[in-house]
C-alpha cells in the first residue's frame, strides 16, 4: 500500500475539488439511474422549477464531496478514511447523474459552487479532527438531514418527472447507506444546537442554489 505524504495529499484534494467543479468527476460504474426512463414535454415554468430543485442538489453533493474530502484529510483512523473515500465515489455519482439532468434540462449548476466547496470543506477538515466519533456522527447527520431533504424534493417534483425522480430516490437510498455506515461505525450523536446550526446552514445553500 502506497503512503502518501502531506504534500502528495494536498495535491489529491486539489485535484478532487478541481473535478468536482469544473471537471468530470471519477465515478463508479454504475448505471444512471434514469437512463430507461422517457423524458416529459414540460411547460416552460415546470421546467424551470424541476432545473432549480436539481441545481440544489447538485450544489449539495458538491458540498458532500468536500465535506468527505476535508474529513478524510484530516481523519487519522484508516477504517473510517476508506470509508469517506468509498462513499465520496458515491457522491461523485450523484454529482455526475444530477449534473447531467440538468444538461437535459438545458440549465446549469449553482454559481456559488466554488463558495460552498471551501467552506464544507473546511467544516468537513474541522469534524475530521476532533475525533472519530464526532466525525462520524457529523457524517450520519448530514445524512440523516440529506434524506429528509430528499424526501422534500420527491414532493416538490412534477407529477411527471419520472427521471428526476428516479434519480433522487436512487440517492436517497445511498445516503441513507452512509449515515447506517456512519452509526455502525460508532457515531456520536451530535448535540442539538449544532443539528439545528447545520439545518440553517443547509437552509441558506438550499434556498440559493435554487436561483443561482
Ligand atoms: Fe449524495
Ligand atoms: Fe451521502
Amino acid at each position: 500500500m502506497r503512503h502518501y505524504t502531506p504534500f502528495d495529499q494536498l495535491v489529491m484534494s486539489a485535484d478532487t475539488a478541481l473535478r468536482t467543479l469544473f471537471g468530470e468527476p471519477v465515478v463508479t460504474e454504475r448505471h444512471y439511474p434514469a437512463a430507461d426512463i422517457t423524458d416529459y414535454d414540460f411547460s416552460d415554468n415546470d421546467r424551470k422549477h424541476i432545473a432549480g430543485l436539481m441545481r440544489v442538489n447538485h450544489s449539495g453533493e458538491v458540498s458532500a464531496q468536500a465535506l468527505y474530502q476535508g474529513q478524510s484529510l484530516t481523519s487519522k483512523n484508516k477504517e473510517i478514511k476508506d470509508k469517506l473515500q468509498q462513499a465520496a465515489l458515491e457522491e461523485n455519482d450523484h454529482l455526475a447523474w444530477t449534473k447531467n439532468r440538468l444538461n437535459e434540462l438545458g440549465s446549469h449548476s449553482s454559481l456559488l459552487n466554488p463558495l460552498w466547496y471551501g467552506g464544507s470543506f473546511a467544516i468537513g477538515a474541522f469534524a475530521g479532527a476532533i475525533g472519530d466519533k464526532w466525525n462520524l456522527g457529523f457524517l450520519a447527520e448530514t445524512e440523516n438531514q440529506v434524506v429528509k431533504h430528499l424526501e422534500s424534493h420527491l414532493n416538490m417534483l412534477p407529477g411527471g418527472d419520472l427521471r428526476s425522480r428516479a434519480i433522487l430516490e436512487q440517492m436517497k437510498e445511498d445516503e441513507q447507506k452512509h449515515a447506517t455506515t456512519a452509526i455502525d461505525h460508532g457515531a456520536a450523536e451530535l448535540p442539538p444546537p449544532v443539528k439545528t446550526l447545520m439545518a440553517a446552514m443547509s437552509k441558506v445553500m438550499t434556498s440559493s442554489a435554487y436561483y443561482i
